[in-house]
């Protein structure tokens, strides 16, 4: 029956496959492509060869689940020990680190605030105390959503100073109930490192938990650093840092859901687990958020990260650069356009001098660019890679040109409004 909806209705019969595929593809047609020339906006590709291999590895562990790895799927937990080392060699951890595959950055972040509140907790006999985290301006918002649902209090810079964490705010936040301090590197705002070694050295001095964010950077930086990028030091090498966040569904060019969070300790790795025993089922034990998890992510992170090698890393990353400096000395050429602060990243940000940033993002839009504004100061990010190796030069000119009208006209966009996730 009807309730006069239009609302799909629960199917009755089963659909056939081809429909299905039709459907979806038109359903699709008016999505942004992923890794098309024209999509500015975040994107994370090598090639076709490891998108096929992602599918061919992807499709022989679809009906695995990580959560029973320990039991029934030993080759899943043996892969997500081999990620956490690799992870832990790449980022120059100590003998006793530790790490876990998580689903993605904001749950590394949100395992890091837990970990850090169970330490304090423990450490003060569970007596007293509002657990506090100190964060800088641009700290990823993922921090705020677990502080929240730990209850934990923030802390948070008003403000950057030189578009990077401002140090001396900072450790005046830091007090008897601060659990943990973050740095970013690089954070998505700005995408420029915070001064991870001051910041460390502030946390260490008050003997609490220093963490990096490097769930954007953490598989960008390490190469872009050995390719001579100014990148500071920012990992397990700087002393004080206690845990590290990198994503590898970013550029790790995993596909979605997989991430690391690292450990400089193995104890505190009890501090992030959860366990329950009292129900008629017996131990429910987990490092992560998750229950039940898809092992496609984890097993296709683990072949392209040893299908690429620090040398294909290295030749990505050398690629990504070069269509970012490309990008970066072409907006710095057209009048009234600039280059937010030195960006570590791959991304940056375009902002307005005498003309509005947000009304030359519109204008790019109306010609098929994909890019994504920001604010302080209103600006749009533009997110080159492999696809813009093609594509680098018609966006300057369309930059170039959309910005020369909006300079004639002035035009300024009526929608103020700058959107990182909705
Ligand atoms: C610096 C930083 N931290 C955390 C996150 C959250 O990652 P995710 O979207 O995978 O949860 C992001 C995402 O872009 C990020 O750039």
């Amino acid at each position: 029956m009807s309730d006069g909806s239009n609302r799909p209705r629960f199917p009755g019969e089963g659909v056939p496959r081809e429909r299905i595929l039709a459907d979806l593809a038109a359903m699709q047609a008016g999505d942004v492509p992923a890794h098309g020339a024209r999509n500015l906006r975040p994107n994370y590709y090598v090639d076709g060869e490891i998108l096929a291999l992602i599918d061919e590895v992807s499709a022989k562990v679809a009906e695995q689940n990580v959560l029973y790895a320990g039991s029934s799927y030993p080759s899943i937990a043996r892969i997500e020990a081999e990620l956490v080392e690799m992870g832990l060699d790449l980022f120059g951890a100590p003998v006793d680190a530790a790490g876990t595959v998580t689903t993605g950055g904001s749950e590394s972040n949100f395992l890091a605030v837990k970990a850090a509140r169970d330490l304090f907790a423990a450490r003060r006999g569970g007596a007293g105390g509002k657990p506090e985290l100190v964060l800088a301006h641009t700290a990823h918002p993922s921090f705020e959503k677990a502080a929240h649902l730990l209850g934990v209090r923030t802390r948070r810079a008003r403000r950057s100073v030189g578009f990077a964490a401002d140090v001396e705010a900072m450790a005046a936040m830091v007090g008897p109930d601060t659990i943990m301090m973050v740095g970013s590197a690089p954070p998505a705002a700005y995408g420029q490192a915070d001064p991870i070694r001051e910041l460390a050295a502030i946390a260490a001095r008050h003997g609490i938990w220093f963490h990096v964010d490097s769930c954007m950077g953490g598989f960008f930086l390490p190469f872009a650093r050995e390719l001579g990028e100014p990148v500071p030091e920012f990992d397990f090498r700087v002393p004080g840092v206690w845990s590290l966040s990198a994503d590898l569904h970013k550029f790790g060019y995993a596909p979605k859901g997989a991430s690391l969070l690292l450990l400089a300790e193995r104890a505190h790795l009890a501090f992030q687990e959860y366990r329950f025993e009292d129900w008629p089922w017996g131990l429910y034990a987990t490092a992560g958020f998750a229950g039940s998890r898809p092992a496609a992510p984890v097993v296709a992170a683990w072949s392209v990260m040893r299908r690429l090698g620090r040398r294909g890393y290295l030749d990505v990353t050398r690629r990504t650069l070069a269509v970012k400096h490309r990008m970066m000395d072409g907006v710095r050429a057209i009048p009234g356009l600039g280059v937010v602060g030195r960006p570590d990243a791959a991304h940056f940000f375009v902002f307005g001098d005498g003309i509005d940033a947000y009304a030359v993002e519109e204008g790019l839009s109306a010609r098929g660019w994909a890019l994504a504004r920001a604010r302080l100061p209103d600006s749009f990010q533009v997110w080159p890679g492999i696809p813009h190796e093609q594509s680098a030069g018609e966006f300057l000119a369309d930059l170039a040109d959309v910005a020369a009208r909006v300079r004639e006209a002035g035009t300024r966009s009526a929608d103020r409004a700058a959107v990182y996730a909705r």
